[in-house]
């Protein structure tokens, strides 16, 4: 058998895996290929899913309407196009195998040295002109041997050699420029399973088509092997073909067989002279006429066997027979080692060559291929950290106070708004409750004056002034307006320019202090919002309802009138009930304890000595009016001690005034003395509602800051809405972006990784020569 030769171990790897494919390439230098071959193969086909997946993450990307481009149509189109290219390298690289043909005038023995390689008679053979067109042999997975014809599906079934010759013979569309595949067993055969196709010809002495030839068989050529004949020497027409082929193809690796070896052993005597003249010749076609080799290595190259000893040898050795057993002739080992040799060199050079013929091209296109991807992932890469910058960066400018950095750092500055809004809420809550304060205040003092100058208001007023109850009526109700509009008027005089300017101030401080909270966008329309209408107090005092008791009293009175001296001595209340008798009234209660805070209480002690008065006072009264007799009686005691002079001047001096008084009592007198009492009056009710019109107020301005301050905080919390969703929505895009270019870098290094396999199998089966 051919692969029992050690080999020299030129294997320049190591470790468990590399030993393995020592050991393969050890047992036949065809595994070089078929390793390499594989690992091609294998390569491709991450290189293919590679590239499908950088395809669809750049078409998702380039598609994506959320982010920015990080990727350009033309990227996606050259990246498609590699996924074509590389899927159609890939076929082809699973087609690849090693090509030998076979060449040589007719009856040289091509088809026996082609069974001799298989060990078996494949191909029929023959005295006289017996291959008619070209035979390709194939290795099949089945079991059964069968023919391919050119042109046809069909598979036609062959048992033995000669079915395949009666049906070579029988086919009369087969010329000698036809193919047809011998498809046989690779259980069969240790070749065959190799990738090895060997190719067998018509001989070349019976056509004129030798150029079509080469073109049809030759061009996917790894081995030419010119079977010469040992018999006669080397011809014109076969020197001629390989002349053609040498200059159609780029050094073409050839061997010669000087076949029909075993007859040299019948002329034993001129055997070595004929070999040398033979080597001498065939030296010089290699090296000197095709130029293809040097001189030392042609040995390597010509070899003289006998095709036909050495397939009868491996027949029987299969039969389980002696190899040397039956008619052979002298020097068979010898002859038989010789064409193991050729065996071994044959392989040695077709793997080699086939490997670097068959996928060099494809490595180095597989490696510009990872090149422009790594390059094309890279730029992604960058891109997306570019938009990724670009974005937060563009969101710093825009939002300075939500500047982030991080996840975490984005946290702390919206907590750091909720607190700062919630220490902003306090001042102001303290800040309105100040100014409402003030403004109480301010308020009731301003009233408490305005009381004490209701005189001069009511004074003020100027109407007919009569008194039948239909005109007092009207002049009542009209006062009553004035009052209402004049305290309005002075009130605000007093107070409204301070509060305005201090609830303007508060708000100032408000919008101040949430200003920094807000987007610039939205502090300008914060600016818009206030100030807002001016704001203007409303006292509310209704002067009418207050006042609707209020009962005048504009009767005569005589000024030294029993009534009036009582009046001015004990004070107008106490007059009328001294004077209507009220004794049996019930006694006030000593500790009354006042109902409304705003109204003082009587002071104690004077109630007392004003209730003496009045019960003496109203003894007195009750004793003059009820006997006359009395009167008499104190008058005379009276007259007889002044004289009635005196009493006569004093009388008439009463009356006078009586008189005086009676017509001075005019209109003019009696709206006075209405404008009196009804200032004694108002001032009274009015002092009641001091501090309700004070809290009113301030109520009134509180209300008016809360709104502000809610409608500041309704804008901090828009805008803090807002800014949360472009948050999380510039979160989303951020991570989109992250996972984006993690994506690409991933790819960019699996290109890289691949690269470096290329790498690899450049160092491995294309550099190193074994
Ligand atoms: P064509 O197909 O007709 O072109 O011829 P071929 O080159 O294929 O030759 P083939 O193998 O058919 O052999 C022709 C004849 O030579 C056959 O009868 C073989 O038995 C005989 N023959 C082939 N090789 C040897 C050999 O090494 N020694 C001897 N003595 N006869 C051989
Ligand atoms: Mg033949």
């Amino acid at each position: 058998m051919s692969l029992v030769f050690p080999r020299p171990n030129t294997n320049p790897f190591h470790g468990k895996k590399e030993k393995r494919m020592m050991a393969e390439v050890n047992a036949s230098p065809l595994k070089h290929f078929v390793t390499a071959k594989k690992k091609i193969n294998g390569i491709f086909e991450q290189l293919g899913a590679y590239i499908k997946e950088s395809d669809s993450f750049l078409e998702d990307a380039y598609r994506s309407e959320e982010l920015d481009p990080v990727t350009t149509e033309e990227q996606v189109q050259d990246v498609r196009g590699y996924l074509a290219k590389v899927a159609g390298i890939g076929e082809v690289l699973a087609r690849r195998h090693m090509k030998v043909v076979f060449f040589g005038r007719t009856s040289n023995g091509k088809s026996s040295v082609i069974n001799a390689m298989l060990c078996d008679k494949v191909l029929p053979s023959g005295i006289g002109h017996t291959t008619n067109c070209f035979l390709r042999v194939e290795g099949t997975d089945g079991n059964e041997a069968f023919l391919l014809t050119e042109g046809s599906e069909e598979r036609k079934s062959i048992k033995t050699v000669n079915q395949l010759a009666h049906a070579l013979h029988q086919d009369e569309d087969l010329d000698a420029g036809s193919l047809v595949c011998v498809m046989w067993p690779k259980a069969k055969c240790a070749l065959l399973r190799d990738d090895l196709v060997l190719l067998d010809s018509p001989g070349i002495d019976v056509t004129t088509e030798l150029d079509s030839w080469i073109d049809k068989f030759c061009l996917d050529a790894d081995v030419f092997v010119l079977v010469a004949n040992s018999e006669s020497t080397l011809m014109q027409t076969e020197k001629s073909f390989f002349h053609k082929v040498n200059e159609r193809l780029s050094s073409p690796n050839i061997f010669i067989l000087n076949n029909r070896w075993d007859a040299s052993a019948s002329e034993p005597e001129y055997m070595e002279e004929v070999r040398r003249q033979h080597m001498d010749r065939c030296t010089n076609f290699l090296v000197d006429e095709l130029g293809l080799v040097d001189r030392a290595q042609a040995s390597d190259r010509i070899f003289f066997v006998s095709a036909k000893e050495v397939l009868q040898a491996r027949m029987q050795k299969a039969q389980g027979m002696p190899e040397a057993g039956g008619a052979l002739a002298e020097g068979f080992q010898a002859r038989m080692f010789e064409f193991q040799n050729f065996e071994r060199r044959f392989e040695e050079c077709i793997s080699q060559s086939a490997v670097k013929t068959k996928f060099e091209q494809h490595t180095v296109r597989a490696k510009q291929i990872s090149e422009a991807l790594r390059r094309i992932m890279d730029s992604v890469h960058i891109a997306a950290q570019d938009v990724c910058l670009l974005l937060v960066t563009r969101f710093r400018i825009c939002r300075p106070i939500y500047c982030l950095e991080t996840k975490e750092d984005r946290q702390d500055r919206l907590e750091f708004i909720d607190k700062q809004l919630d220490l902003l809420t306090m001042d102001c809550k303290a800040k309105i409750k100040k100014i409402t304060e003030e403004v109480e205040r301010q308020v009731s003092n301003a009233m408490a004056e305005e009381i004490r100058k209701l005189h001069v208001l009511v004074d003020d007023f100027h109407m007919d002034f009569h008194p039948s109850l239909v005109v007092l009526k009207v002049y009542k109700n009209e006062l009553h307006r004035h009052i209402e509009e004049g305290l309005g008027k002075n009130m605000s005089e007093r107070c409204s320019t301070s509060i305005t300017n201090a609830l303007q101030a508060t708000q100032t401080d408000m919008i101040d202090g949430l200003k920094p909270l807000l987007p610039s966008p939205v502090r300008e329309q914060v600016d818009k919002l206030v100030p807002r209408q001016c704001f203007s107090l409303s006292y509310d005092l209704a002067c009418d309802k207050l006042c609707s008791d209020f009962q005048e009293d504009i009767g005569f009175h005589f000024s030294l009138g029993w009534t009036m001296l009582v009046n001015r001595f004990l004070g107008p209340k106490n007059t009328r009930r001294a004077l209507m008798g009220y004794n049996d009234q019930v006694p006030r209660p000593m500790a009354l304890t006042p109902v409304s805070t705003s109204m003082p209480p009587f002071p104690q002690s004077s109630m007392t000595q004003e209730e003496l008065m009045v019960s003496m006072v109203t003894g007195l009264a009750s004793l003059t009016s009820r006997t006359s007799m009395g009167v008499l009686v104190v008058g005379g005691v009276i007259w007889k001690a002044v004289g009635w002079r005196l009493i006569a001047l004093s009388v008439g001096l009463y009356g006078l005034l009586y008189i005086y008084e009676r017509l001075t009592w005019t209109t003019k007198a009696k709206e006075r003395v209405f404008k009196r009492q009804f200032v004694d009056y108002a001032s009274e009710k009015l002092q009641l509602i001091v501090s309700y019109t004070g809290s009113n107020c301030s109520h009134q301005v509180q209300q008016e800051l809360a709104g502000v301050f809610a409608q500041l905080c309704q804008q901090v919390d828009i805008t803090r809405q807002n800014l949360e969703d472009e948050i999380s929505h510039m979160n989303n895009k951020i991570e989109q972006l992250d996972s984006l270019q993690s994506k690409a870098k991933l790819l960019r290094n699996k290109a890289g990784w691949l690269d470096s396999e290329l790498n690899m199998f450049t160092q491995q089966y294309l550099l190193h020569s074994t």
